[in-house]
């Protein structure tokens, strides 16, 4: 006879195990049914007397279990009651579908950069990077800025604390003097970086900024070699139809140098404005690298000639995002950076 109760002790186990409720009130109903005075497994405890003798402590056992499985259940089920009234308390609610994550976007210096950078590479530069606290020697000495020039006056150099030696490097040209002490030509790279000047902060100018500098040396190249590359790049970057000048200038680790304008126009009054009322606008310098650099940095310049160039980052990002303070560009202003988190 003593099957059927364990028949009984199996069904309640399966009851409990699959019990779920969704209130404090059928909580309660489990309760009284499994725990109360007159639960249902009370009956099965007088049972005991009818098992014959050798079921007995199995059914002990069982009926044991039993009881433990709806005291542990019971405890679960509040717990999980607990959690669902807290959500709720707190506007939780764990069905809901999950809110969209909140991707980063790229920053329009960043953009610009990349940009360039892949523009450069289709021609086989490769990139180099380099120090932003260089030495006094890499940053100018090397590169033919001689020891009383107006660039190396503390006004325009942050030097390090209690150092005439170390400085933050004023422009990525110092990257040049880097490369050209460790490698035989011919080298082609591009430098892109952080430079820093001691300049006040205005909505056209900043105490750091970024540029990219280019340099290649080989033999035989040509200032006709500099000036269709920079006219490819151009193109590249501001379209097919772009048209450049080359105005000579003075840069001390080049000779000839030059300036490079893009033709933007004067249709409108931004135009005028930003062009100063020429249409043209300057985004380069470059030129002959001066033999003078070549000897200081272990390149023969009686083999080898190259040319060079930089070109500021922050001013083409401006341009090209219609940005009209350079200030935006390091504020890290969400407001501002969200604008960009389409630009790929
Ligand atoms: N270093 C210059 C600057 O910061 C830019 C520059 C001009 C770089 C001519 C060059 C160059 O490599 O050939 O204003």
């Amino acid at each position: 006879m003593s099957q059927q109760y364990f028949d009984q002790i199996d069904q309640l186990q399966n009851e409990i195990r699959a019990a779920e409720i969704t209130s404090a009130d059928e909580l309660e109903q489990f309760r009284i049914r499994f725990l109360g005075t007159k639960n249902i497994l009370k009956p099965l405890f007088g049972k005991i007397r009818e098992i014959e003798a050798a079921d007995k402590s199995r059914f002990g056992q069982a009926i044991n279990q039993l009881k433990q499985a709806a005291e542990s259940k019971f405890r679960d089920l509040q717990a999980g009651l607990q959690d669902a009234t807290d959500q709720e308390a707190h506007g939780l609610d764990l069905t809901a579908p999950a809110a969209p994550a909140d991707l980063g976007a790229r920053h329009p210096v960043s953009l610009t950069m990349n940009r360039i950078i892949e523009i450069f590479q289709k021609l086989g530069f490769s990139v180099a990077e380099e120090r932003e606290i260089e030495d006094d020697w890499h940053n100018f000495t090397a590169m033919n800025t001689p020891e009383d020039h107006p660039a190396r006056d503390m006004q325009d150099t942050f030097y390090l604390m209690g150092s005439v030696e170390r400085l933050l490097r004023t422009h990525t040209s110092s990257v040049q003097a880097r490369v050209m002490t460790t490698q035989q030509p011919p080298i082609r790279i591009i430098a892109p970086g952080r430079v820093y000047r001691n300049e006040t902060i205005s909505a056209r100018s900043h105490c750091q900024f970024h540029q990219v500098e280019g340099l290649y040396i080989d033999e035989h190249v040509s200032f006709a070699d500099m000036k269709q590359t920079l006219l490819h790049f151009a193109r590249e970057m501001y379209g097919p139809d772009t048209r450049i000048r080359l105005r000579p200038s003075y840069f001390p680790f080049t000779e000839p140098s030059a300036e490079m304008d893009v033709y933007w126009g004067l249709e409108s009054e931004t135009d005028y404005r930003i062009t100063k009322g020429t249409g043209w606008l300057e985004i380069l310098g470059c030129g002959i690298v001066d033999p003078n650099v070549l000897d200081n940095c272990g390149i023969d310049s009686e083999k080898y000639t190259g040319f060079a160039f930089g070109m500021g980052i922050e001013r083409q990002a401006m341009l090209k995002y219609n940005i009209s303070d350079i200030r935006w560009l390091f504020e890290n202003d969400v407001r501002f950076l969200r604008q960009f988190a389409s630009v790929v």
